[in-house]
């Protein structure tokens, strides 16, 4: 007992003096369409650390995918612009980065998984040479080499008969191998950052449930950072450090994981737990969704976004738009009635 208690605090500390590898400070990035301007994401900060995992939750259309995109360098210009901010990774500026820069930085240092593997696996192609292309690009192992590592990515992300499985065509394997294969692929160089956006969304449940164990085993084992994007705010209760919070393009609460979901600090937060079915609730309790819908990026409510929704809104609210404040240690969250609202008056 007590050498567990020991080893839990020496993973507290140890996580705490890890170093911020990666820094996204006032990040603002708008979609010119036909509707209108669409903020996307609007005045975003946070910060990752060597090992950690850190979730960024939201409904969908919250501007989650669109962060993501702007770390990687992958917005679409036009119709899309970062037009604020700076993404410190690596002591550098990705923001002044140039392209071939970034294409270095991606798939080398930082890498990406989807959710449908089908769109980002090359149908014609063998699963061997796609998982042997970016040892041989960023770390310029020869054909053969490629090969024998590749049959050990595949074998370490649990794939059965992984040396057939070279070569194999997508289409010969299930959603969860090919989920798999993404991995394997994203690990291949050993990222310091990896960020799976719906990741597992598309899979069974239960196959989410190891694919995400899988992710989280291969990253601990390889060092990287992880951030986690889900709109499922339960199935990351389990795996993640930090959780940010985002609603209409803003971090709108972030603190630790356990801080967060034992004491969210605001009412959204609050809505998506009780929406979602939790693996840290009882089975018994009713599931509610939110009532409303996100609200148009290109049209805003004055005051809080989520005030039309929320069933603690007050006049003020409707007004200005709440600031993030500390709600308690390493906690902070953007809501007028946060006390209110957790009982803390
Ligand atoms: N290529 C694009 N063109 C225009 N609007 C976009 C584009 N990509 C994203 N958006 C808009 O940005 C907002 C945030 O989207 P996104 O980050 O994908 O949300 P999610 O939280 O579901 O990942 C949405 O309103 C979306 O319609
Ligand atoms: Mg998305």
């Amino acid at each position: 007992m007590t050498t567990q208690t020991n080893t839990e605090n020496d993973a507290a500390a140890s996580a705490d003096s890890a170093s911020t590898i990666l820094e996204v400070k006032n990040l603002s990035t708008q979609f010119r369409t036909r509707a209108g301007l669409v903020k996307a994401v609007d005045d975003v900060s946070f910060s990752v650390k060597e090992r950690e995992v850190l979730a960024i939750v939201g409904e969908s259309g919250c501007g989650k995918s669109v962060t993501a995109l702007s770390v990687m360098g992958l917005i679409p210009t036009p119709p899309g612009e970062i037009v604020g901010g700076e993404i410190m990774f690596g002591g550098k500026d990705l923001l002044q980065a140039s392209d071939d820069e970034m294409q270095e930085i991606r798939g080398g240092q930082m890498g990406m998984i989807f959710q449908e593997p089908m769109t980002s696996l090359n149908p014609v192609m063998t699963i061997g040479k796609q998982v042997a292309e970016p040892l041989r690009i960023h770390l310029g192992l020869s054909k053969a080499a490629a090969r024998v590592r590749a049959g050990e990515l595949l074998s370490l992300v649990g794939l059965p008969d992984p040396l057939e499985k070279l070569d194999d065509y997508p289409h010969q394997m299930s959603g969860g191998q090919r989920q798999r294969v993404m991995i394997a692929m994203a690990m291949s160089c050993e990222p310091k950052l990896l960020i799976a956006d719906e990741a597992t969304t598309a899979l069974d449940v239960t196959v989410q449930a190891q694919v995400l164990e899988l992710l989280i085993r291969v990253a601990e084992e390889f060092g990287t950072a992880l951030i986690i994007i889900t709109h499922n705010l339960g199935i990351v209760a389990r795996y993640a450090h930090r959780v940010n919070v985002m609603y209409a393009g803003k971090i709108r609460e972030s603190g630790t994981a356990a801080d967060v979901y034992k004491n969210p600090g605001h009412p959204y937060t609050a809505g998506l737990l009780s929406s979602v079915p939790s693996l840290m609730q009882s089975t018994s309790g009713k599931l509610q969704s939110i009532e409303g819908e996100i609200p148009d990026l290109t049209d805003l409510p004055s005051g809080c976004a989520f005030g039309p929704r929320c069933p603690y809104v007050q006049d003020r609210c409707r007004l200005e738009d709440p600031p993030l404040e500390n709600v308690g240690d390493d906690h902070i969250s953007a809501c007028w009635e946060s006390a209110q609202f957790r009982g803390t008056t």
